[in-house]
Order: structure tokens, then sequence, then C-alpha cells
């Protein structure tokens, strides 16, 4: 049985990590999926979008550069701030507020689109998180996430640091528990009619090890992870472990590093 300290603590935790690193640096590259999504969930000029964890925007700027009229909220005070500076660099006009997925401020029906980009994905409770996004979306409305699969390279990461740090509180559902199909049906209300799809993001860089690096310096788990790690001297485990999962993923045939980010991209219609 989860435990409410323990939800609690969490979602405090959620905002440590994702301050860590510089997440704005690896949104720039899951871009991609921002465009695919508004592609297939019909983002449109004029229409009402919510962007549940915009982060540093990744979703909420181009939906709004497509004449969306956006709204994004997310639980990390420092990444809404630098959202709200790009917004605003890029002369957008987003409503930007930190906000828990799980307990969206907004009445019941507010949005056409509610839309989350490998965001909602880390709130702990599943499906209140889902019926939130639901309750929020107007009837005939759009849900729509990505999250990545279990067994692709990124739910696999996790899974690797998982390995060599302390167990997450018992109960407590995990982010990746969202790459399947049965998940996200489970999870949402049964009315809803969904198409889903397994896509890709391309991640680059000169070998896999130099991918690594670029990871440990930018990404939030991970700079958490070894902070927790080397004073006990265990973070070369670690990154021995990551070289050779980043190595597994290796598509690449040049020597170089492209490491093929698998997804799942959800789609769902509300009953009108
Ligand atoms: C991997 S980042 C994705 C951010 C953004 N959607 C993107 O595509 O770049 C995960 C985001 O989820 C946010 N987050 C985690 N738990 C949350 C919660 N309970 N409510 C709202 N945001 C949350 C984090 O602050 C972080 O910005």
């Amino acid at each position: 049985m989860l435990r409410r300290m323990d939800v609690a603590a969490f979602k405090e935790g959620q905002k440590t990590v994702w301050s860590l690193g510089e997440f704005a640096d690896i949104a720039a590259m899951i871009r991609p999926a921002s465009e695919i999504i508004m592609d297939k969930a019909g983002v449109r000029s004029g229409g009402t979008l919510l962007d549940v964890a915009c982060g540093t925007g990744n979703l909420a700027i181009p939906a709004a550069e497509r004449g969306a009229i956006v709204t994004g909220i997310d639980i990390t005070p420092k990444l809404v701030e630098i959202c709200r500076a790009e917004a605003a660099a890029a002369g957008l006009s987003i409503d930007i507020r930190e906000g828990d997925a799980e307990a969206l401020d907004f009445p019941d029906d507010s949005f056409e689109k509610v839309i989350s980009v490998f965001g909602m994905m880390f709130a702990p409770q599943h499906e209140l998180a889902a019926s939130e996004m639901v309750r929020v979306c107007e009837p005939g409305g759009t849900v729509a996430i990505t999250t990545w699969t279990t067994e692709g390279m990124n739910g696999q990461l996790f899974g690797v640091i998982g390995k060599h740090m302390p167990p997450p509180p018992e109960g407590m559902q995990t982010p990746f528990q969202w790459g399947t199909e049965e998940h996200v049906r489970e999870m949402f209300d049964d009315s809803i009619d969904w198409s889903f799809s397994r896509e890709v993001v391309n991640f680059h860089a000169d070998d896999a090890e130099k991918w690594f690096e670029f990871m440990e310096e930018k990404l939030g788990p991970l700079v958490l992870a070894r902070a927790a790690l080397e004073p006990q001297g265990k973070y070369e485990d670690l990154r021995a472990d990551l070289i050779e999962h980043y190595g597994r993923f290796n598509t690449a045939t040049d020597g170089s590093f492209n490491g093929e980010g698998e997804y799942l991209l959800a789609v769902g219609k509300l009953p009108a």
C-alpha cells in the first residue's frame, strides 16, 4: 500500500532531480516526438491545449508556434522558469504554471487537447494522473502521451540506474510501466478510443562512451545517482554498466553512436 508521505516525498524528489543537470539540452533532442504527437493528435491553430509536465517547453512552444492556445504545467520550478523565458524569447504567449499532474488546477472540460510528452509518466499514482488528464479534457477531445517503451534504450536505462540505487517505496508504480499499450488502457477510462504506434527518437554522438558522458552531465536522474554513489566508491560500476548498455543499443556501423530511443505514442479520443 502506497503511503501518502511516500507520494509527497517522491514528488519533492522529482523537483530536485529535474533541477539537476541541464534538462533543456536533452529536451532539444526529443523535440521530434513533440512534432509527431502534435500531428497525430491534430493540434491546430486556435485550439486549446494543455501540456502536462511541460518541462522547458518541448511541446508547449512548438504548439504555440502552430497557433494553439497553450497552457503548460510542471512540478519543477526551475524548468517552469526556463519554459517561461523560452516562450518570452520566442515572442509567444503561453500560460505556464507550477502544478502537479495528479491535481490539475483547472475546471472540468477546459481543453480540447491534453498532451504529455515523457512527462506525466513520472507522476507516481498512474490512475490518478490519467483521470486528471481526462477530467480537464472536453467531451470529444483528445488525450495523448508518449512514454519510453519498457524494453527500449531509455526504458532500460532507468532499469540499469535502478539496479545501483535504493528501491522505490513499496507499492510505488514506476514510470516505465507506461511503456505498454495494456498499461495505458488499464490506467485510463474504458470509454477512450485509442490508437497506438511505436516511434523512435535517434540520439547521436561520436561513440557510446561520449553519449554516456553527455548524459551523465545533463540528465538529472544520472547526476543524482552519481552524487549518491561516488562518495561510496560505487559509481564506476554504474558507469561501466551504462557504457555497456549504450553499446548494446548502438545501431551505428561506422564506430559512432546512434541510439534509437523507442517510445510508445498513445492518442486517445474521448467520447463526445
Ligand atoms: C523527462 S521530463 C519531460 C519534460 C517535457 N515534457 C519534455 O518533453 O521535454 C519529465 C518532466 O516531468 C515533470 N514532472 C515529474 N513529476 C511531475 C508531476 N507529478 N506533475 C507535473 N510534472 C511532473 C518533471 O519536472 C519534468 O519536467
